[in-house]
């Protein structure tokens, strides 16, 4: 083949490669639900972020949210009058399938996430994985959903609308595990890892769970971490005590 001939190859062949490559970029199931999304946080983006919400539908190699993310979720607990609060400083373990063991701590927001990088030496997890929040595990498997909430998905108005056995709120019913819960009591200190602090946003209700809540809102909360062996990011540590 001479040069002409190969580069006219090329410029054929072009199209269909950037084509398929934008086929990858927009997963049309992950883009019609990043659409759904609520709009961003009056605070803007950073690790206390969109609570609740698929932070890998974004946080991934295609929709290029940094840092590109393994796993991530937020744990909530419920107030007196059933609002969610995000339940800082407890740990999230993932177990894969490889015999691999990775801990999250969750920050103030209830917001936990397991980097790509901080996966030591493995490219990524071997799915299924098995999870823990605290003393609890998940009994069934993730087979591959890198989002909690791509199935704890929380209530909104359409839902609700569509389907009125959905709990206003959890989120929980037919299409929906529903929120994360836990309460601050029942999670032991070998699951703690940071100052229970409460999250910034949600001012009253302060009667529930423990009530240890430090003063010093987000500047507890140490965002994430750790894989493999579990660090703890607190400065506290165990400040839960009683
Ligand atoms: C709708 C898309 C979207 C969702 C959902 C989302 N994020 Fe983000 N996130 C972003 C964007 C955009 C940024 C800003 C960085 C960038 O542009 O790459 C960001 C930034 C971050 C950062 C970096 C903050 C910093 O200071 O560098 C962290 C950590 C993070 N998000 C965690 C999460 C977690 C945890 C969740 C889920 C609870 C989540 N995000 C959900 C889009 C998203
Ligand atoms: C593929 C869907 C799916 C994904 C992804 C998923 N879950 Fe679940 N989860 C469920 C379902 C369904 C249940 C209820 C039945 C069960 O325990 O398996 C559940 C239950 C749980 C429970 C037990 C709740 C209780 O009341 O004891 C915890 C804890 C939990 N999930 C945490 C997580 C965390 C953390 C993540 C993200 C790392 C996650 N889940 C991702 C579907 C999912």
């Amino acid at each position: 083949m001479r040069a002409t001939e190969i580069s006219r190859a090329l410029r054929l062949a072009l199209p269909v490669v950037v084509a398929s490559l934008w086929g990858c970029t927009h997963d049309p199931v992950i883009a019609e639900r990043i659409e759904k999304l609520p709009a961003e946080d009056a605070a803007g983006a950073s690790a206390f972020h969109r609570a609740g919400q698929p932070c890998v539908d974004c946080h991934n190699t295609y929709e290029g949210a940094s840092p590109e993310l393994a796993v991530g979720g937020t744990i909530f607990s419920q107030n007196p009058d059933l609002t969610l609060k995000g339940v800082s400083g407890v740990f999230v373990t993932i177990f894969d399938s490889a015999g691999a063991t990775s801990k999250a701590c969750t920050n103030a927001a209830g917001n936990f996430y397991i980097t790509k990088a901080d996966l030591q030496g493995v490219a990524d997890f071997a799915f299924p994985l098995t999870v823990q929040v605290g003393s609890r595990f998940m009994s069934s498997l993730v087979g591959r959903e890198r989002s909690c909430a791509g199935c704890h998905v929380l209530a909104n108005e359409e839902r609700i609308a569509e389907d009125p056995s959905v709990d206003k709120a959890t989120g929980q019913g037919r299409s929906s595990a529903g929120a994360i819960l836990i309460s601050f009591d029942e999670i032991p200190e070998s699951e703690r890892c940071g100052p229970l602090v409460d999250p910034t946003g949600s001012g009253g209700g302060g009667a529930s769970g423990t009530g240890v809540g430090g003063a010093s809102g987000t500047g507890a909360g140490g965002a994430t971490v750790a894989s493999t062996t579990a660090a703890t990011t607190g400065a506290g540590g165990s400040g839960g005590g009683q």
